[in-house]
């Protein structure tokens, strides 16, 4: 509000500037005229000196406004024009703030972050429906096809009980990939995280290792964890998708009797975890990838995952101010450190 007033001040400022000029201006060309004899001061004190007066100061008064008001009126204009093209789906389209009023600025900087935050939305949306159609039709049809079969009544139980397994664990999936769509949609339209609370982070780590035990107890996965306590001030249920995302993956890329390592440690106001695997490593043509939406380095779906754990640790890391690394080499294994401030 306060900034409109102010444009409002500067329209009324420039155009009283432009009257007082004009007038001036009027005066002296009049003074001049009858100094040096080109017109008779006689003729002046008739009708003609306000008709003179008018119409001089009425020509020079909208020229001077209309120079002045450009400041205004050039980037609205611009900013018209950029708004037909948006409004024609153009949200590439981006304008300068470069007037000397700064509620136009404003104006323009506002534009600008809408047409960005559009620009997103509509390739989050692009992308969203290919890839959606794409992973979410398979367990779809597999669930279908094999409902058809057990209406059959020619099947043995062991067969039953297999159709049935495999539409349960095609259920599974795809509601575990809704509810990593649905939070990935709400955290990419979060701009903060809310529902700070503080807690120990050593604790909701260490619990989110025993939550998985059994997997890693089936691939006989030699566990180390050293594990700073650490009490940190964030969305412990948000926050708790990192750590199982990572953790699950390097167990899920592990070979059997492989060895994991998870540490914390607290330094220059930041906390720092480590999730080390000796497993199937990155393959360097992959690694640009790993963070997209649905990309799975192993494109055959031979391994459980849906593609959007990485993509989902990545947000909720960006959303806390926090950074990701990973290092991996092929066949030897992966480390990702994870970053977050404490203060
Ligand atoms: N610890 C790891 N070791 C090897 N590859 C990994 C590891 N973590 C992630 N990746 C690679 O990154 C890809 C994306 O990971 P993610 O988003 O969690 O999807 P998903 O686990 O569903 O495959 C994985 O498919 C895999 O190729
Ligand atoms: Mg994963």
């Amino acid at each position: 509000m306060n900034k409109y007033k102010t444009l409002r001040s500067k329209i009324t400022v420039f155009t009283l500037c432009a009257i007082i000029i004009a007038n001036i201006i009027t005066s002296l060309i009049i003074a001049l005229l009858i100094a040096i004899g080109l017109v008779h001061s006689r003729f002046m004190m008739t009708i003609w000196l306000p008709i003179a007066f008018l119409i001089t100061s009425g020509i020079l008064g909208t020229a001077l406004a209309s120079i002045m008001s450009k400041q205004i009126i050039k980037p609205l204009d611009r900013l018209s024009k950029a708004t037909q093209e948006v409004a024609k789906g153009d949200f590439s389209i981006r304008l300068k703030e470069d007037t000397n009023v700064q509620a136009v600025n404003s104006l323009l900087e506002n534009f600008n972050k809408m047409a960005a935050e559009l620009g997103s939305i509509e390739m989050f949306r692009s992308d969203f429906i290919n890839n959606f159609s794409h992973e979410f039709k398979t367990p779809i049809v597999s669930i279908c096809g094999f409902a058809r079969q057990l209406q059959k009544d020619d099947l043995t139980e062991d067969e039953q009980k297999k159709y049935a397994r495999i539409i349960a664990s095609n259920a599974q999936h795809l509601a575990s990939m809704s509810s990593s769509v649905l939070l990935l949609t709400k955290l990419d339209t979060q701009q903060i995280i809310e529902g700070k609370e503080t807690y120990s982070l050593d604790n909701q780590i260490r619990g989110c290792i025993l939550s998985m035990q059994s997997e890693w107890e089936r691939k006989n996965i030699i566990l180390t964890v050293d594990l700073a306590e650490v009490s940190y001030c964030g969305n412990r249920e948000i926050l708790g998708h990192i750590w199982s995302n990572l953790i699950a993956n390097a167990i899920k890329f592990s070979h059997e009797n492989g060895e994991i390592t998870i540490t914390m440690e607290e330094k220059d106001n930041a906390v720092h975890v480590r999730i080390q695997d000796n497993g199937i490593g990155i393959d360097k043509e992959i690694m640009p990838h790993i963070f997209e939406k649905f990309y799975q380095g192993d494109s055959s779906h031979k391994t459980s995952g849906n593609g959007l754990g990485l993509p989902l640790v990545k947000r909720i890391i960006e959303l806390c101010k926090g950074e990701i690394k990973v290092e991996s080499v092929k066949d030897e294994g992966s480390i990702f450190t994870i970053t977050l401030p404490n203060e």
